[in-house]
């Protein structure tokens, strides 16, 4: 459900790890902008930076040069404690790996979740949101003892409870079966049609196909789109 207006900004990002003579420049005055209720998909061959691009996105780190707008706001220019409280409330984030606190049940990471942000962790809309993914039957289960597509579904869970205004995921279905990617992408399907913005990085065509656009990466740089 695409609206009017650009929730999300990023021009000419760079970024390198490293310093000099081992410098690797991974980002390369990447590109993007996203609109509200798009679902946009990110292609491209490993290493090429898209989940160095994706932290970027999701203020968990700092691009060496560009700009970057989130909601109409340079987030760039924001103060720490702006940035951490947008990190918090404006996006959710889904790991390529590591993603749930692995000492706790299903339902305790999503409270946490919940309470880092200063929200209430309503015990009957922890298991709706569970239970909307498709694993309830693992509220009261630690991460420990959840299959992989669970453990990723759950994921999703946590990242979309508290209502983020985009939905940052890297390659959410890489690890799960063709009928688990399904079930995944169909609930992506169905939070994007309720207006929930999606960047989803994937290496999966069919996973691509969903989006309402592809957005093709190659060396650093966002290099061509499906439209
Ligand atoms: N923290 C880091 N320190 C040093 N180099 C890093 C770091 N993170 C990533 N890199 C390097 O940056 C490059 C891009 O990595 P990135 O994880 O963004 O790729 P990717 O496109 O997500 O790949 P994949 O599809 O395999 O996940 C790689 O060469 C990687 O080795
Ligand atoms: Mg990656």
């Amino acid at each position: 459900m695409i609206t009017n207006g650009t929730i999300l900004r990023g021009e000419g990002l760079s970024k390198s790890y490293g310093r000099p003579p081992a410098r690797n420049e991974v980002l390369h005055g990447a590109a993007l902008s996203v609109r509200r209720g798009e679902f946009v998909a990110v292609m491209g061959p490993s290493g090429c930076g898209k989940s160095t691009l994706l932290h970027i996105l999701g203020l968990m780190s700092r691009p060496d040069t560009g700009r970057l707008e989130i909601e109409g706001r340079d987030v760039l220019a924001a103060s720490e404690s702006d940035r951490t409280r947008m990190r918090r409330r404006v996006v959710g984030f889904v790991f390529q790996r590591f993603n749930l606190l692995s000492s706790v049940s299903a339902r305790d990471n999503i409270a946490i979740s919940l309470r880092i942000r200063g929200l209430k962790a309503d015990r009957a809309e922890i298991l709706a949101w569970l239970d909307r993914m498709g694993v309830a039957h693992v509220a009261k289960r630690k991460c420990t003892r959840m299959s992989v597509g669970e453990h990723q579904r759950v994921a999703v869970a946590v990242a979309l409870a508290h209502r983020p205004s985009i939905l940052l995921a890297d390659e959410p279905t890489g690890s799960l079966d063709s009928a688990n990617a399904e079930s995944l992408l169909g609930l992506f399907r169905s939070v994007n049609a309720s207006g929930q913005t999606i960047v989803m990085i994937t290496h999966s065509p069919a996973a691509a196909e969903c989006a309402d656009r592809i957005l093709y990466m190659k060396d650093g740089r966002i290099e061509g789109s499906s439209i």
